[in-house]
């Protein structure tokens, strides 16, 4: 009896999900295109709507909007603030006349908050030196004295990138005062917003901290990638404000960092593990795989101001580096078979991302099972973007054998036939065809996240396994950013 009614519920629910599938990727849903405009104009204005929220210090970003609710992301994260601030650097390039003015203020009122919260010592260390480290601060910019997985040093790395990206635009229109006043000066103990930073990751790299799940404390590879992008960057950047002898030291630490960078890789596992020396935190990540590899090749992909500059190194642990394009799919197949939700949405939609396998964090507390994400999945999106974009610009493909596996997978049963070992150039005529199938298989995780948001545009951070329905932080200022990186990549 019980066996019947279960199986008359499974059934019953088997058909519903068939059903709505079938609906919303049918003739309900607006078409991706159609969805892509609309979510980005509510992306950006909700994205915008939690930078120096009413009654939260100027410049601050609260990770999500709610307040005195289970999960509590009313915080100012260096880490998603970050790249929060990256997406707005973005709009600024992108905008003219007073909209570029509104976006500048926004920017410097990060500024002065940023370099507010990195003249206080706190829980992490003192000010200018470990300090920099500290993971999440009040929104009024005071320190935050409760237990916490700290110190997490991406924060800074990612926030130093935002930065000189950010310089470097003002330094084009000749804004050197500017630069020189708030951004860097030479000056030690460092006293501008960038320089400060940079002097923690060089000094402090090699130290154990925790990951950007807030979970494991050791080294890295997200954290490593996001480190090395800084400090080449940053070397770059340093050269242009008249400081060689820091710049020649931001090198030699990135180059060190690049040297470790492949103790990541696992030849048994045939992929990229997340964390190594792990020093503390949770245990529960068995397989070490994790789609922080995804997003660590996304924040950590080098943007130099001179094009010249790049190196053939610069390119290593890429989004087309084959051991990225190995984790990425089997990050893809695992969680695939892992959510119920992945069974359906039919050929034009890809599997939902979570963080890792092995996660339990169901978006308020970690008693029951992970679930795909908007950032994570949209970071997929984002990624597929790029290498054809990569291979575009390039001009050519090196077939390797990862890269057919990784487009055998993208492809399906599609008809372009490779040999491993050769090179395509843009004049072959599969060319055009390997990169139009790339970026519609970027399209299929636009497509999921389309399948799970909310109409009026709104994102939480995360969708049920099961359900689909969206579930965790509500409006999380990450997803909403990592939308709108995901439709740059693709020409949006
Ligand atoms: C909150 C963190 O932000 C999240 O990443 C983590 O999974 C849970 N706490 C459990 O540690
Ligand atoms: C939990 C995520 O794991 C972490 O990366 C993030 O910084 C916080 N939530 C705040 O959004």
């Amino acid at each position: 009896m019980k066996t019947r009614r279960m199986f008359g519920f499974l059934s019953f629910y088997g058909l519903a999900v068939l059903f709505l599938s079938t609906l919303c990727t049918q003739s309900w849903a607006t078409d991706l295109t159609t969805w892509i405009a609309s979510q980005n104009i509510s992306s950006q204005a909700l994205m915008l709507a939690n930078i120096s929220r009413p009654g939260t210090g100027l410049g601050s970003v609260v990770a999500a909007p709610a307040q005195g609710v289970n999960p509590d992301y009313y915080y100012h994260w260096v880490r998603d603030s970050g790249l929060t601030m990256q997406a707005v650097v973005g709009l600024y390039d992108r905008a003219t006349g007073s909209t570029k003015d509104q976006y500048f203020q926004i920017l410097s009122d990060f500024v002065n908050f940023s370099s507010y919260i990195q003249q206080n010592p706190n829980l992490s260390g003192n000010p200018w030196d470990t300090g920099i480290g500290e993971p999440k601060f009040n929104v009024d910019g005071s320190d935050y004295n409760q237990a916490w997985g700290r110190p997490q040093s991406d924060g800074p790395a990612i926030r130093a990138s935002a930065m000189i990206q950010f310089a470097n635009l003002l330094l084009d229109q000749g804004q050197i005062a500017y630069v020189q006043q708030k951004l860097y000066s030479p000056t030690l103990p460092a006293t501008t917003l960038i320089k400060a930073d940079l002097e923690y990751i060089s000094h402090h790299w090699q130290d154990p901290s925790f990951d950007l799940w807030e979970e494991v404390e050791g080294t890295h590879f997200y954290t490593r990638m996001v480190q090395r992008r800084a400090l080449v960057e940053g070397a770059e950047f340093a050269t242009q404000m008249g400081d060689p002898d820091a710049a020649a030291f931001y090198s030699a630490q990135a180059q060190q960092i690049l040297g470790q960078l492949s103790n990541h890789w696992s030849p048994q596992e045939n992929y990229l593990v997340e964390t190594i020396n792990q020093t503390g935190g949770h245990n529960n990540k068995i397989s070490d795989i994790d789609s922080a590899a995804v997003l660590g090749a996304l924040h950590g992909t080098i943007a130099l101001h001179d094009q010249a500059s790049y190196t053939s190194d610069d390119a290593l642990f890429g989004v087309t580096d084959d051991r990225v394009l190995l984790t990425a799919l089997r990050l893809k197949q695992i969680f695939q078979s892992l959510y119920t939700i992945n069974q359906s949405g039919g050929p034009n939609v890809a599997p939902g991302i979570g963080r890792y396998p092995e996660d339990t964090y169901n978006g308020t507390d970690t008693s029951s099972q992970g679930n795909p994400w908007f950032l994570t999945t949209f970071a997929f999106a984002e990624s597929y973007y790029k290498i054809a974009n990569a291979y575009e610009n390039s001009g050519s493909i090196p077939v390797t054998q990862a890269f057919v596996s990784w487009f055998t997978d993208v492809a399906g049963n599609s008809s372009i036939s490779l040999t491993i070992g050769e090179t395509i150039q843009s004049s072959d005529f599969r060319f055009s065809g390997i990169l139009s199938t790339i970026r519609i298989g970027g399209d299929k995780f636009l497509a999921r996240c389309q399948l799970h948001a909310d109409p009026s545009g709104a994102l939480s951070e995360e969708f049920n396994r099961n359900t689909g329905f969206m579930q965790g932080a509500a409006n999380l200022t990450w997803s909403h950013a990592s939308f709108l990186t995901a439709i740059w990549a693709r020409g949006n």
